[in-house]
């Protein structure tokens, strides 16, 4: 798949977060999906992921230098068939991101995206200790297992 675009990755090692490792699977996709697809017109993309802090809280996040987007508009990014690219440039239903939400929202956690247009975009997203997961989450507790993103 695509095999002429020229891609650099940089990806943080050893990163583990408590989670439901096939939604954090679904949350990572559509991340890297997008950052994949919003950095399609660029002649060198980078993508990156990795961990920092942010405003106080341990945030993974995900990085790239694509089409970005205006702050402007960035809370209706999680709604469901929102779409910020009104040129048709790249395809989409726009339900990515609000699905991601609502997995980040069950482990107790938060995500933002902060993007310019026409520089990139990058998302942070936490996701709570396990204790306050397992509380949300009591009738699958046996699934919470640590993962490795
Ligand atoms: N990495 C990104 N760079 C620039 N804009 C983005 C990025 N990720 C999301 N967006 C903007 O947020 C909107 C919503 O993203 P979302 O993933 O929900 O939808 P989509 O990618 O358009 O479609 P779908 O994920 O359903 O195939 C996108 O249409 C786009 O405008
Ligand atoms: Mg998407």
């Amino acid at each position: 798949m695509e095999p002429q675009r020229k891609v650099t990755f940089k990806i943080a090692d050893d990163v583990m977060v408590y989670g439901d490792v096939s939604l954090l699977q679904v949350v990572m996709e559509n991340l890297f999906g997008n950052a994949w697809k919003y950095t399609s017109k660029r002649d060198l993309a980078h993508i990156e992921f990795g961990v920092t802090d942010h405003g106080g809280k341990r945030a993974c996040y995900v990085r790239d230098n694509g089409a970005g987007f205006d702050m402007t508009n960035a809370e209706k990014l999680f709604n469901v068939f929102q779409r910020l690219d009104d040129t048709g440039e790249f395809e989409g239903f726009g339900i990515g991101l609000a699905t991601v939400k609502r997995i980040i929202q069950s482990h107790g956690g938060w995500i933002i995206g902060e993007g310019e247009a026409g520089k990139g975009a990058t998302f942070y997203f936490t996701l709570d200790d396990q204790l306050q997961y397992e509380s949300i989450n009591t009738e699958r507790k046996g699934e919470v297992i640590m993962a490795q993103t």
